[in-house]
C-alpha cells in the first residue's frame, strides 16, 4: 500500500490546524460581527459556543480523520460502509468552494493595503480619508478582481507542490510574530484617548441586544474561526500519527484562538470609538480601523506593512486548508494529477468568487434576501452550512463510531481520563445535536 503523507512532528500538525484555524474568522469576521451584534454579549456567546461546541467538535473531526487516515470523503466511506454517510465529506468540500469564494476576496483586501502602503499612498490621512481611500479602491472592478486572483494564485501554489513542507516551519515564525504585533496593537489602541467605552463595548455583555440572530451568529462565528463543519480537520489529522495526542491538540488550538479573538477586539474596538468610527460599519470595519491604530503609532507605516504581511500569511494558511480539503479527495488515487487538480479547483473558485468580489462596486445593488452576492456567501456558509455540518458529524460519530474505539483513539499519546472522555461523549452525542437544532430552529420561528 502506498504510505501516506504524514506531518513531520506534532508540532508541524498544530501549527497547521491551528494555521487553518487562525485566520479572518478571529481578525476579521470576529470585530465586525461582534460589531453588529451589540459587543459583549456576543464575545460572552461566542466564548460559550467555542468552548461547548467547537471544541468537541474539533475533538469529532480530528477522531474521525486519525481513525479513517483517509481524505474527508473516503473517511466517511471507511468508518461507515454502504451508507451515505461520505456526503457529508462532499457537503464540506462545496462549503469550502464557496468559503474560498468570498474569503478570497477578503484576502484580496489585504493584498490592497499591502500595496498602497508599499508605495507609500497611506502616509499622513485621517481616519475619515482612510475609509474612503479603502472604499474606493474596493469598489474598482478591475482592482478587487485581480488581487482576489492574487490572493487565489498564491494559494494555489503551495496547495499544488503538497500540504506540509514549509507551511510548517514558515508557521513556527510567523504566528508568534503576528501575536506579537497584535499586542503592540492593543497597548496603542487601549491607551488612546477614548478608548474605555470600546474595552466596555467588547468586555461588559448587554443581553438587552441579545436575539435568536445574535446567538445564530455567534455560534457560526465559533465554527468558522476553529474550522469546524467542513471536514477540513478531518483531512488534517488524517496525515497525524498515531502517538500524537488529540484532545491536546484540540485544546491549543481552542486556546490560541480565543486569545487571538481577544486580541483582535481589544485592538478594534478601544480604537472605533476613540476615532468615533462605526462598531456595525460591517465587513469594511477592521480595514477602516487598522490603518488608524498604525498611523498613532511611531514608525506606524512599517508596522502595518509587517502586519499586513502576517495577516495574510494567516488567511492564506486558511485558504489552503479550504482548497485542499478538495483537491485531496479529487485527486485521491492519482497523487501525480494533484497539481492540475489544484489549479482547475483554484481557477473554477476564482470565477464563482467575482461576484462577491464586485459586491463592493458595480454589483453593490445586486441583492437577495436583503443581502449582496458576498454577504450572502458569507452568511449561508457561516450560518447554515458549518452549523449543518458540524449538526451530522455530532451525529454520525455517536451513531457509526464504538465508543470504545473512539476512546483507544482520543487516548493515544495522552492521557486522556475516562471522566473527561465521558463528558467530550456527553457533549458530542447530546448536547451539540440538541444545541445546534434548538439555534436554528429558534432563528426560523419556530417556536
Ligand atoms: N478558520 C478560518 C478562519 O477563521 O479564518 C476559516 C475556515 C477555514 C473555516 C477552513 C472553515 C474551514 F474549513
Amino acid at each position: 500500500m502506498r504510505q501516506r503523507e504524514q506531518w513531520s512532528s506534532r508540532l508541524g500538525f498544530i501549527l497547521a490546524a491551528a494555521g487553518s484555524a487562525i485566520g479572518l474568522g478571529a481578525i476579521w469576521k470576529f470585530p465586525y460581527t461582534a460589531g453588529q451584534n451589540g459587543g459583549g454579549a456576543f464575545f460572552l456567546i461566542f466564548i460559550l459556543f467555542t468552548l461547548i461546541l467547537g471544541l468537541p467538535l474539533l475533538l469529532a473531526e480530528f477522531s474521525i480523520g486519525r481513525t479513517a487516515q483517509d481524505n474527508a470523503v473516503n473517511s466517511y466511506k471507511k468508518i461507515a460502509p454502504g451508507t451515505k454517510w461520505y456526503w457529508l465529506g462532499i457537503t464540506g468540500m462545496i462549503t469550502s468552494f464557496i468559503l474560498l469564494s468570498f474569503y478570497s476576496v477578503i484576502g484580496g483586501w489585504i493584498i490592497i493595503y499591502l500595496i498602497k502602503a508599499l508605495a507609500g499612498d497611506l502616509n499622513g490621512l485621517t481616519s475619515e480619508e482612510y475609509g474612503n481611500v479603502f472604499g474606493a479602491t474596493i469598489s474598482d472592478p478591475i482592482v478587487s478582481i485581480l488581487v482576489q486572483f492574487l490572493f487565489i494564485l498564491l494559494t494555489i501554489i503551495v496547495v499544488a507542490k503538497g500540504v506540509q513542507k514549509g507551511i510548517e516551519r514558515a508557521s513556527a515564525i510567523m504566528m508568534p510574530a503576528l501575536f506579537i504585533l497584535f499586542i503592540v496593537l492593543v497597548i496603542r489602541a487601549v491607551t488612546l484617548e477614548g478608548s474605555l467605552e470600546g474595552i466596555r463595548f467588547l468586555l461588559q455583555p448587554d443581553f438587552s441586544k441579545v436575539t435568536s440572530k445574535t446567538i445564530l451568529e455567534a455560534m457560526g462565528q465559533s465554527f468558522f474561526t476553529l474550522s469546524v463543519g467542513v471536514s477540513v480537520m478531518v483531512t488534517y489529522s488524517s496525515y497525524l500519527p498515531k502517538n500524537q495526542s488529540l484532545p491536546r491538540s484540540a485544546i491549543s488550538i481552542v486556546g490560541m484562538n480565543i486569545f487571538i479573538v481577544l486580541l483582535a477586539g481589544l485592538a478594534i474596538f478601544p480604537a472605533v470609538f476613540s476615532f468615533d468610527l462605526e462598531p456595525g460599519a460591517g465587513p469594511v470595519l477592521l480595514f477602516n480601523v487598522l490603518p488608524t491604530i498604525f498611523s498613532q503609532l511611531p514608525f506606524g507605516m512599517w508596522f502595518f506593512i509587517a502586519f499586513l504581511l502576517l495577516f495574510l500569511f494567516a488567511a492564506l494558511t486558511s485558504a489552503f486548508s479550504m482548497l485542499e480539503i478538495i483537491v485531496s479527495v479529487i485527486s485521491n488515487g492519482a497523487p501525480t494529477k494533484r497539481r492540475q487538480w489544484a489549479w482547475l479547483t483554484g481557477i473554477a473558485i476564482f470565477i464563482a468568487g467575482v461576484p462577491s468580489a464586485l459586491s463592493y462596486g458595480v454589483l453593490s445593488d445586486v441583492t437577495l434576501f436583503n443581502k449582496t452576492i458576498f454577504d450572502l456567501a458569507d452568511y449561508s456558509v457561516s450560518n447554515v452550512l458549518l452549523p449543518l455540518g458540524a449538526l451530522l458529524i455530532s451525529i454520525f460519530v455517536p451513531l457509526k463510531m464504538k465508543k470504545t474505539q473512539l476512546y483507544d483513539e482520543l487516548k493515544q499519546g495522552s492521557g486522556f481520563k475516562k471522566g473527561l472522555f465521558e463528558t467530550w461523549f456527553f457533549l458530542i452525542r447530546f448536547v451539540a445535536p440538541v444545541l445546534i437544532l434548538a439555534v436554528m430552529f429558534d432563528v426560523l420561528g419556530v417556536w
